[in-house]
């Protein structure tokens, strides 16, 4: 749903949550900032991970790696041999696009504005021209053309006077292997484009100096595998362990899009699990089932993910077992995180490149052997859109003068909100209700976010509230006051964000209250 998604985006930047990367200088393709609410957002995901995955169990250590990254440790792992993909140029928009992205013969599209038709056998649809290979059905050509160029490029629009260009340059281009009349393709033979950024370490004067190369790294991975004896020998820890990670990644992605989905700059929560090889399998399944119990527990109900199944032939070659955790996007259904049974490869490749042992030594069978390792590799940046995906609804409510409105509500659960309660003064000139907000909020800063409003009516507070997805908020008033007796003296309103409901609670009952349903 192309509306929807638009919704969220343009949501996402008008209450803080992701802006584009450079904006102001036009926008960095493919990198995003995250604003006051975003940055709460995700910290509250890599946070709560790291409780699950590393704190509340004792067979997974956490650690942070270094992100510049070897050479030798790259070229070992495989990334810089093999971490390409296939890439085309399309000749008229001079767009470069995944190989594997590119459209089968019938159907193939060159996308411009109110264009005129190039030439016989294409027709327009919008900004698409299609091309229709003989004996194709015109229909199916446009559906085709449609599905891949729209969630290629769906902001990439070619002007008129590009068109001419093609026109013009229509001869030449027809004459070359890259054009073929017979299916319309503008796209060169593709080939090979690693996906790594790599840079210069140091002052090196020799620009060719093997040792002075360094690469941002692709994967939080490698840096657990890496440090894997050494965590080994300085904890004592026994198989099955597991290292844990959470961190930034880099991969110069040929063609960034679905808003933060596939980013050149992301964040990784990585856990490489060891084990004895005849247990690989079982905790393959045994961490697909956790993972899909914590997306419950932030809020992303079982039903909307997918579980891919990638058969034999289909996995990396050094796989036995590789589950994708699917979820269903506004723009399809997509890859949130990998579970992946690794065997010995990783460990395997370290220990022959680096010349040292990586074995471990079992006590109690005095055997030998490398450790097996099973990752689940999730994304943190996707996992925060799948969040505010999740999270966002409208619905029709009737406003204070019951008037009819339309409601925007990101319905976090409490423990993921950025804000976790609001909180208002009815009255802004009133000093008494200001003092005892601005008290409340002090005792319940430790604990929570919290925000402190006091612009415009109640209803508009809450209506902003929603939008940021703020589960609670508590308004103090004259009742608070004890201006309308003894009963209600010393309580306040607290208003509850999916259900708009009401209720009355004691100042003193608050911090108690909340903590039970935020954490
Ligand atoms: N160590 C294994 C590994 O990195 P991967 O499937 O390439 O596996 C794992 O990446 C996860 O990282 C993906 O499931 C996805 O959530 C996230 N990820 C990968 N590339 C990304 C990109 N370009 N933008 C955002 N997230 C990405």
């Amino acid at each position: 749903d192309p509306a929807r998604m638009e919704k969220i985006v343009s949501l996402c930047k008008r209450r803080g949550f992701i802006f584009q990367a450079g904006e102001l200088y036009g926008g960095l393709n493919g990198c995003w900032d995250y604003g006051p609410l975003g940055a709460e957002l995700k910290r509250n995901l890599k946070d709560y991970w790291w409780r699950k995955t590393v704190q509340e169990r004792d067979d997974v250590l956490g650690m942070d790696g270094a992100i510049l990254t070897m050479q030798q440790v790259l070229v070992a792992s495989g990334h810089v041999g093999g971490f390409s993909d296939p890439m085309s140029d399309c000749l008229l928009s001079k767009a470069r696009l995944r190989a594997d992205q590119v459209p089968a013969q019938d159907g193939t599209a060159v996308w411009f504005s109110g264009a005129k038709l190039p030439a016989s056998g294409w027709s327009v649809e919008r900004q698409f021209a299609v091309l229709v290979a003989p004996g194709k059905d015109p229909i199916e050509s446009h559906k085709t053309a449609r599905k891949f160029y729209g969630d290629l490029m769906p902001d990439k629009k070619v002007s008129p006077k590009e068109l001419e260009l093609v026109e013009e340059r229509r001869e030449e281009l027809t004459g070359t292997t890259s054009f073929n009349p017979e299916n319309g393709s503008l796209l060169t033979e593709p080939r090979q484009f690693n996906l790594m950024f790599q840079t210069k370490m140091g002052a090196s004067a020799d620009d060719n100096d093997p040792n002075a190369i360094a690469y941002l790294r692709p994967e939080t991975a490698q840096s657990i595998f890496v440090q894997y004896k050494n965590v080994l020998d300085s904890n004592r820890v026994k198989l099955p362990f597991g290292i844990a990670q959470i961190g930034k990644s880099f991969r110069n992605e040929i063609n960034p899009r679905n808003f933060t989905f596939r980013s050149r700059e992301f964040e990784q929560m990585e856990i490489e699990y060891f084990c004895r090889p005849d247990d690989g399998l079982r905790l393959t399944d045994e961490w697909l089932e956790a993972r899909l119990k914590f997306y419950g527990e932030i809020g992303i109900p079982r039903e909307k993910l997918h579980i891919l199944d990638i058969p034999d032939g289909e996995r990396a070659f050094y796989s036995q077992k590789t589950y994708d955790i699917e979820y269903e996007f506004p723009f399809g259904v997509q890859e949130l995180e990998g579970v992946a049974y690794r065997t010995d490869y990783d460990l395997g490749v370290h220990q022959q490149h680096s010349g040292k042992p990586l074995l471990y030594f079992d006590e109690e069978t005095k055997e030998k052997f490398l450790p097996h390792v099973v990752e689940p590799s999730a994304g943190c940046d996707r996992t925060v859109l799948a969040l505010i995906c999740e999270a966002f609804d409208e619905e029709e409510v009737t406003d204070e003068k019951g008037k009819a409105e339309i409601r925007s509500v990101l319905r976090f659960v409490p423990r993921m909100a950025p804000i976790k309660v609001g909180i208002f003064p009815l009255l802004k000139k009133n000093e008494e209700q200001v003092r005892i907000c601005r008290e409340i909020q002090a005792k319940l800063q430790p604990w929570m976010t919290v925000f402190y409003d006091d612009g415009g009516s109640v209803g508009k507070r809450y209506r902003r509230q929603d939008e940021s997805g703020t589960p609670f908020c508590i308004t103090v008033d004259f009742d608070t006051l004890g201006e309308n007796g003894d009963e209600l003296k010393g309580t306040v309103t607290v208003r509850h964000r999916d259900s708009m409901e009401q209720e009355r609670i004691a100042v003193d009952a608050l911090l108690p209250w909340l903590l039970e349903r935020v954490r």
